[in-house]
């Protein structure tokens, strides 16, 4: 098969198409031919050495992809070769064909491409695993997306507004603001001239917070949650060690969270999965949620890929098709 490697850690231009044997389906796996996958931070992070796979994972990069079923391994069902589908992985995605757990699989929403869908699985199991299944967020409470044009950002203001709730998010240009006003979200905040904390002071703080940034706003995270508010830290962009001030957090009977979907055990993963179809597809079916692309590039670009993820111009996800 094709696939995408770093011939060593570094910058974009260490990544290269090389042929590789095809993978093969062991118990409870499938094979799939791979369609499209999307580009990540983790990606950019592991293609650097600073995020190897976890045991037993592909050391090719890759954690989302869609295409057909192509071989069933051993005591699966449910699935037949042909499938179009689309999947969460914990490595491998950038190759012609990868072998997945089989409930990770999930089918494709009505409505959506087969290339589309590799924009999905990523965004919809860590916004569903985090701000619903984990921070509980229901209709009428408020919920503060940082980085909100961003892959997570507009799946996360979509379906927190389509199920009911008060969307704020945060972006770093009127153009990036504009489309997360256009998502859904009905506060936008500059982060780089206005003060987050102030504005959901404004209205008794954020019930939940998905926050990207880490260290760099753990303290003001803190300040902006409202009473019994549950803050969810999924990314590291601001640094990985802050200072908490437990007696603000107690005042307010707040919880502070921090996941990875990565390195959950498979059957977690499962569970995700087949809550998202449940719960998520419905929305994506009946477009209150859709994809948003930034860029779709073959396989060959992978490169150019990684280098426009980190000029941070993007909004929402960039493909690889193959
Ligand atoms: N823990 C997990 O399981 C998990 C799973 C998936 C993703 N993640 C993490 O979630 C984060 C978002 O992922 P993604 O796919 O959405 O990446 P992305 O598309 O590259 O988005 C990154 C976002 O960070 C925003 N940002 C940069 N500086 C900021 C600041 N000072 N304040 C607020 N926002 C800021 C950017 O906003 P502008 O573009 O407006 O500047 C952009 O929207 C990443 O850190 C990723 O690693 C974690």
């Amino acid at each position: 098969m094709r696939a995408v490697e770093a011939i060593e850690p570094g910058g974009p231009e260490v990544l290269e198409i090389r042929e590789l044997p095809d993978p093969v389906a062991g118990p409870g796996e499938v094979l799939m031919r791979v369609a499209a996958t999307a580009v990540n931070r983790a990606d950019v992070l592991q293609r650097m050495g600073f995020y190897p796979p976890p045991r037993g994972a592909s050391a090719i990069i890759g954690l989302e992809c869609s295409g057909t079923v192509a071989a069933l391994g051993e005591g699966v069902t449910g699935w037949q070769v042909g499938d179009e589908v689309c999947a969460l992985l914990a490595g491998g995605g950038y190759a012609s064909y990868v072998v997945v757990p089989a409930g990770q699989l999930m089918p494709i929403p009505s409505g959506v491409g087969l290339v589309e869908a590799a924009a999905l699985p990523e965004v919809a199991c860590t916004v569903w695993s985090n701000v619903f299944m984990l921070a509980g967020l229901e209709a009428g409470e408020r919920f503060l997306v940082h980085g909100g044009a961003g892959g997570i950002g507009t799946f996360a203001i979509q379906i927190a507004s389509a199920l009911g709730a008060e969307v704020y998010a945060t972006a770093g240009s009127p153009e990036k603001l504009a489309l997360c006003a256009q998502l859904g979200a009905d506060v936008t905040i500059n982060y780089r001239d206005e003060d987050f904390v102030a504005v959901l002071k404004e209205r008794r703080g954020a019930d939940v917070i998905l926050d990207n940034m880490g260290a760099k706003y753990l303290s003001r995270n803190v300040d902006a949650l409202a009473t019994e508010g549950r803050l969810v830290i999924i990314g590291m962009q601001g640094g990985v060690k802050g200072e908490l001030d437990i007696a603000r957090l107690l005042g307010k009977r707040g919880s502070v969270h921090a996941t990875s979907l990565r390195s959950r055990p498979t059957e977690d993963k499962a569970l995700i999965c087949a809550d998202v179809v449940e719960n998520v597809w419905p929305l994506v079916a009946d477009g209150q949620v859709v994809p948003i692309i930034h860029a779709v590039l073959p396989l060959e670009q992978a490169a150019e890929a990684h280098r426009l993820i980190d000029s941070g111009e993007h909004t929402g996800k960039i493909l690889l098709t193959l």
